[in-house]
């Protein structure tokens, strides 16, 4: 199963560059304990500006080149050879982004995560649309932000 995980203003803002524009260190634990075990997927921007690979969490890392050094990690040339390997497994993979791997993977993923950061802030790069092809199912409320749960809507 394919979920998506995101942190977006109420402007669906996610990236200054290469850069996530906000530090909310309780989102960091939120997203810690989400994918702590699971597998990851994510652009190259992404896992650059990271700069390793997380611990305890395989991540595979989408490049148009096949020799990338993804320090360790798998590297995937061809995101729809992933849709095939986990859209119907059983195995939860999360989504971690850029905004590109979020756009190509929306389409297949059973559900959002989605931290929707209060405040103002400066960027460049968005998350797409996706309120028509998802509804909210459940809510938390932080200090800083909430954390809202969407599942595909049924046609
Ligand atoms: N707020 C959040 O929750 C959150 C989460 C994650 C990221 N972000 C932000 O998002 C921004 C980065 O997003 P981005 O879109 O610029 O970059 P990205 O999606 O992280 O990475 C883009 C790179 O991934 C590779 N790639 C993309 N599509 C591919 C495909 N179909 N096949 C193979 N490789 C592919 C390419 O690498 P090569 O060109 O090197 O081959 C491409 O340049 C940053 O600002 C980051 O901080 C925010």
């Amino acid at each position: 199963m394919l979920k998506i995980i995101v942190a977006h203003d109420k402007n669906h803002l996610i990236g200054n560059g290469s850069q996530i524009p906000w530090h909310i260190k309780e989102d960091f634990k939120h997203y810690k304990e989400t994918t702590m075990g699971h597998i990851l997927i994510m652009g190259t921007v992404t896992f650059e500006s990271i700069g390793k690979p997380l611990p305890g969490r395989k991540t595979i890392v989408l490049n148009y080149d096949k020799d990338y050094d993804a320090q360790g990690c798998e590297v995937c040339t061809d995101y729809m050879e992933l849709v095939n390997r986990y859209q119907n497994s059983e195995e939860v993979v999360y989504v971690c982004g850029g905004a590109s791997i979020y756009k190509l993977f929306l389409p297949y993923c059973d559900e959002l995560i989605i931290s929707v950061i209060y405040g103002d802030y400066y960027g460049n790069i968005y998350f797409p649309e996706y309120e028509d092809l998802f509804e909210p199912y459940k809510e938390v409320e932080k200090e800083q932000f909430k954390i809202i749960y969407y599942h595909k809507k049924s046609n």
